[in-house]
């Protein structure tokens, strides 16, 4: 089943269109990454899925239920957690109090929905009174994450999640999204840091200009030469 399919989308800004028509699905229980450079559209896509810019055309499926034009509050509700590049959490709150501002629907206990993040990512468990704006880059992301995990969505989007990270730490981001795929949660993925992402997933996509230039499996575009050196790196 396509957990998430996207047609024929054409989004952007007030007057500017940035995505010109893109076509993609996310089949359930996959992870796909979405490449390509600076200002192709990556994010606005992300945010045309959430809810946060209205397509001008096009359709959004989510489980195959039409969710285009609705409201951010609506789509999580439906089950699709989002993690946006900038700004993902709120520094001046505690490590829990961000864990609980992302279950903010929830009615009644917590607990096992916080026990669960901490198990994911114990170094929150072990600083859940700490204030966010004081934790690294790395562990930012993991309260993001885990902020957008609280709800048990069935599809995950992470805008860059290994951007600005050392080395080591983007390994153990990478680790962890693939235990959050393993443990049931479709994920979809745009990714800088395009190999590393490429290598957990099942499809890669490329774009460029505002829209999707090229797509295959995860493996294949890592094989690819001329996509290794237009995107890769070499
Ligand atoms: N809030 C905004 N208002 C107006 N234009 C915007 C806004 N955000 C992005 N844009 C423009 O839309 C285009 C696509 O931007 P987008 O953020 O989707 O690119 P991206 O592929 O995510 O790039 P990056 O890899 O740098 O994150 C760019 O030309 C950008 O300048
Ligand atoms: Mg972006």
């Amino acid at each position: 089943m396509s957990r998430l399919t996207i047609e024929r989308v054409v989004s952007g800004y007030a007057d500017m269109e940035v995505l010109h028509g893109i076509d993609l699905c996310v089949p359930e229980g996959e992870i796909v990454t979405i490449i390509g450079p600076n200002g192709a559209g990556k994010s606005t896509l992300m945010k045309t899925i959430f809810g946060l810019l209205k397509p001008t055309a096009g359709r959004i499926l989510f489980d195959e239920e039409d969710i285009t034009g609705l409201s951010p509050d609506r789509v999580v509700r439906r089950g699709l957690a989002y993690v946006p590049q900038v700004e993902n959490v709120f520094p001046s709150l505690t490590i829990q109090e961000n864990l609980e501002m992302g279950a903010f629907i929830l009615k009644g206990h917590l607990r096992d929905r916080l026990q669960h993040i901490y198990e994911l990512f114990p170094v929150l468990g072990d600083r859940q009174k700490a204030r966010a704006g004081k934790m690294s880059g790395g562990e930012r992301q993991m309260v993001a994450m885990g902020r957008a995990l609280m709800l048990d969505p069935r599809l995950l989007m992470l805008d860059e999640p290994s951007a600005a990270l050392a080395p080591n730490l983007t390994a153990t981001i990478f680790e962890r999204i693939a235990a959050i795929n393993e443990a049931g949660v479709t994920i979809l993925i745009v990714e800088q840091n395009a190999k590393e992402s490429l290598k957990l997933s099942d499809r890669g996509c490329v774009f460029a200009g505002g829209l999707k230039c090229f797509e295959d499996s995860g493996p294949a575009l890592l094989a690819n030469e001329e996509i290794g050196r237009l995107y890769l790196g070499g």
